[in-house]
């Protein structure tokens, strides 16, 4: 189904960033601090979609001098992976997640949750943040591997008679050091020479800091902007989700009037998320689709 029907089924795109953030900011939003799941504890059990992860945090690069706040798990990014392995999610349920699908997350964090959650249902889920978070979030693959098993059709000709055959294989889930600040995206960030472009980009968490709104939103239109270049890749756009838990008006305005510059933009309505998303209401998921060329507007 082509991808165009989510964003019917969203509702009204968002013409008005600063009506946006009015209706947003008009609700009541409850102190979360800052949103940590537990700033003090170096490890963490986490059941997300029925399956339990181990995962190892940081406190003591959480408090490094600089901006290490991947250093340990925020509270809606389980919220979010809960949410994306839902098979009646509707990025599912239209198309624009499928077992065929390629997604890359910025600022992941250590614990790589999203992308231990969803691999196993994707072609390949590429992980990335700045490379201090490098040793924990491979650490967090690796021990929660067994867990990382998904069962795809064979590609052998092996077949039992008329049944595919379905091998246990280990999914594609990789971390790789992108800084939106620093690092330039090209198509080797998918490392697949068939795949040159990702279907969804990810980001969870990753507006709180004025500084980082224009790279931040520059990095998902350079990753959104791989699928023009990419021969192989079907019609459809990619698709830019980002969630995030509301602290600061001013911060939120920033970034949603520079990512509708980019991107056309709708916000993930109460009825389309999982009641644990619902029931926080400073947590809020915006898709986008990046606009052509010519439709990118001027700062204001
Ligand atoms: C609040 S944390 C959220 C981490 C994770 N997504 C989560 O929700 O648990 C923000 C993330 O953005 C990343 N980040 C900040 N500046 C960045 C940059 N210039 N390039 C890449 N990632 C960056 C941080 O390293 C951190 O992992």
């Amino acid at each position: 189904m082509a991808s165009g029907c989510v964003f019917d089924r969203l509702g009204l795109e968002i013409l008005d960033p600063e009506e946006e953030t009015f209706l947003l900011f008009s609700q009541h939003i409850p102190s979360q601090n800052l949103g940590f799941v537990d700033p003090k504890s170096t490890t963490l059990d986490i059941n997300v979609a029925g399956k339990d992860y181990v995962i190892h945090q940081s406190p003591t690069i959480l408090n490094r001098p600089g901006s290490t706040t991947g250093a340990v798990v925020w509270k809606i990014t389980p919220l979010v992976a809960d949410w994306l392995a839902r098979s009646d999610n509707l990025l599912w349920t239209s198309g624009i997640l499928s077992p065929s699908s390629n997604v890359l997350e910025l600022g992941c964090g250590i614990s790589g949750l999203v992308g231990l959650v969803l691999a196993p249902l994707l072609s390949r889920y590429t992980l990335t943040d700045q490379s201090y978070v490098a040793r924990l979030v491979e650490k967090n693959i690796d021990e929660n591997s067994h867990l990382q098993t998904s069962s795809k059709p064979s590609t052998t000709s092996h077949k039992r008679k008329g049944r595919p055959t379905v091998v246990q294989s280990k999914t594609e889930l990789r971390f790789l050091a992108l800084d939106w600040e620093l690092d330039e995206v090209t198509s080797s960030l998918t490392g697949d020479d068939k795949a040159k472009s990702f279907d969804v980009v990810i980001a969870c968490d990753c507006i709180y800091n004025d500084t980082l709104i224009q790279p931040l939103v520059q990095t998902c239109a350079d990753v959104c902007g791989l699928r023009s270049a990419d021969e192989n890749a079907t019609d459809k756009p990619a698709v830019c989700l980002v969630a995030q838990q509301l602290r600061d008006p001013e911060i939120f305005e920033g970034w949603i009037k520079e990512f509708s510059r980019y991107f056309r933009v709708w916000r993930v309505p109460d009825n389309a998320l999982t009641e644990e998303l619902r029931s926080n209401p400073g947590f809020v998921v915006h898709l986008g689709i990046l606009r052509d060329a010519a439709e990118i507007r001027n700062p204001s």
